[in-house]
């Protein structure tokens, strides 16, 4: 059975002390649900947001990390370095990694090996441009994406595996897909997954929706049967805006 899951991807935002704030009202205000509630501060609030969150539902992800053990790769962090600080699952292929980092496909399945290597959970995320959902080549996109990050998996790595839709034209811009092009994107994804694997791991996989999710329009895109649940970016640093979503879910 796969899970619903609300993840909040807090970017390049939040100090230390507002980090600490805002773990503490979103502890606080954290409503009951069986869902998985997920935040992803900043690299150096990590090991702080583990141990503030010791006896809280809530995990703590991280937003990236690099493929290689260890090594002469400055300004990077490694799979066991997050594991050591309480870190289990990983955030990989951001469209924000891919534009403005240069993240490839290529580069990303190593990461995605790299992450499964040490056992981590992946929440991977990847999506079509604008001008590529305007010319219908969004489905080609995305299959091709998942293709190249995760096709050379084996079965069972597949239980590691979260997925995040993110189309790039939705993140940030207030311009949310709809709850039908989420729903069509997510049973696509599904049948690629079953083409290329079997239907049970495309039935198994959580299949998250990300891109301008916030209160007014969660409850509608998570009722979508293929959406397992939300990658969250802006709301999530607004504690009542994120609780509203968790409780749609
Ligand atoms: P927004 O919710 O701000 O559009 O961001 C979505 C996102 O990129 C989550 O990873």
């Amino acid at each position: 059975m796969r899970s619903k899951i609300v993840a909040g991807n807090w970017k390049m935002n939040n100090n230390q002390d507002e980090t600490k704030k805002l773990l503490a009202t979103l502890s606080a205000k954290l409503p009951d649900t069986t869902a998985e509630v997920m935040v992803a501060p900043t690299f150096v609030n990590l090991s702080k947001a583990v141990n503030h969150l010791e006896s809280s539902l809530i995990e703590v992800v991280a937003q990236n990390m690099h493929f290689a053990e260890n090594g002469a790769y400055t300004g990077e962090i490694s799979a066991d370095m997050l594991l050591n600080i309480g870190v289990k699952t990983v955030i990989l292929g951001h469209s924000e990694r891919r534009a403005y980092f240069g993240e490839t496909d290529e580069l990303l399945a190593k990461k995605v090996d790299a992450a499964l290597a040490a056992n981590m959970r992946i929440i991977f995320c990847f999506g079509e441009e604008l001008e590529e959902r305007k010319s219908g080549s969004h489905f080609e996109v995305v299959k091709r994406q998942l293709t190249n990050a995760l096709f050379h998996l084996k079965p069972e790595a597949w239980s590691k595996i979260v997925l995040a839709y993110e189309p790039v034209w939705a993140i940030g811009t207030g311009e949310t897909a709809s709850p039908e092009q989420a729903q069509e994107m997510h049973a696509f994804i599904r049948k690629t997954i079953t083409e290329a694997f079997d239907a049970t791991i495309a039935d198994g996989v959580s299949i998250l929706y990300g891109g301008s999710v916030k209160p007014n329009n969660a409850n509608e895109i998570f009722s979508k049967p293929d959406v397992d649940g939300g990658l969250i970016g802006g709301a999530s640093l607004v504690c009542d805006d994120f609780v509203a979503i968790i409780k749609a879910i």
